[in-house]
């Protein structure tokens, strides 16, 4: 029996691996066959990541993506260390969930710098000769609904959520030649650390209404790791530049 998401063989750089969707998906990447480079600032809980994963060659790299400017370099050590890389999922992000009123520079800065910058240099260190796979690879970045539905206090993270998307489909014609596919996943709310902050400064009715908008209820970190597993996997050969939603009904209701 064939199994169109192998990834038998295949290594897999994910960032944002020490916790919430990054770890989800480098376990079920894992249980594809594929080789994990693990990348968070977290040590130990990168190492917990691996230990979740099914056994294979896997390495944890902690790295801090907001020295945006070492990425390239550092990934060619990374390579070196893994043999060239099949797959970028870049899923380390940062949100402040603030009013307008109260966003300081700082805050955007923060977040344009991890979310969008590091993606940027990530792929720009991705492309450079031995880092990559040259007979086909694959990238996919973690954009949000965020990007295509409104919500207050979330502006700057929603920019920087669309800017993703900018990025996807740009890069997916310039990179199309070298046989790398570029795409973003959209996911709706998830439960995570980063959903449970939000849930924070919620009151509780807000929180709610909030389920109440996901018809297919709120999305866990698995999830998002499946649609990740698709666009990586060879049966998404023909698939780049594209933003896929997944969000339980959100955006059609
Ligand atoms: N959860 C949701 O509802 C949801 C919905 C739509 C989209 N998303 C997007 O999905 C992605 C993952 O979200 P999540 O909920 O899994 O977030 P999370 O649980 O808060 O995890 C964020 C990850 O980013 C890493 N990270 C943050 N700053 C970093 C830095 N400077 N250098 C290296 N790594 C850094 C963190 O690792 P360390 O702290 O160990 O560095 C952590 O592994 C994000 O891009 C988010 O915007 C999430």
């Amino acid at each position: 029996m064939i199994n169109p998401l192998d990834l038998t063989g295949k290594t897999v750089m994910i960032t944002g691996a020490s916790k919430g969707i990054g770890r989800a998906t480098a376990i079920y990447l894992s249980r594809l066959g594929a080789r994990i480079a693990a990348v968070a600032r977290d040590a130990e809980q990168l190492a917990k990541t691996l230990s979740l994963a099914d056994s294979g060659n896997h390495h944890a790299f902690p790295f801090d993506l907001s020295d945006v400017e070492k990425i390239p370099a550092w990934m060619k050590e990374v390579a070196q260390a893994t043999g060239p890389l099949y797959g970028l999922v870049h899923s380390a992000g940062v949100v402040f969930n603030r009013p307008l009123k109260v966003l300081s520079y700082k805050n955007i800065a923060d977040m344009q710098r991890i979310n969008v910058d590091a993606a940027i240099l990530l792929t720009k260190g991705f492309k450079q000769t031995g880092v990559y796979e040259k007979e086909g690879s694959s990238i996919v970045y973690l954009s949000s609904t965020a990007a295509l539905k409104g919500k207050p206090a979330l502006a700057a993270y929603s920019a920087t959520k669309g800017a993703l998307i900018s990025l996807a489909r740009t890069l997916a014609v310039e990179l199309a030649a070298d046989h790398v596919r570029v795409n973003c996943l959209c996911p709706g709310l998830v439960r995570t650390q980063m959903a449970a902050e939000l849930n924070d400064i919620l009151p509780r009715e807000n929180l709610d209404k909030l389920e109440d908008e996901y018809p297919l209820g709120i999305g866990s970190p698995e999830d998002v790791a499946y649609a990740a597993a698709f666009l990586l996997s060879p049966a998404a050969r023909w698939i780049t530049g594209t933003a896929l939603v997944l969000d339980g009904g959100y955006t059609a209701a």
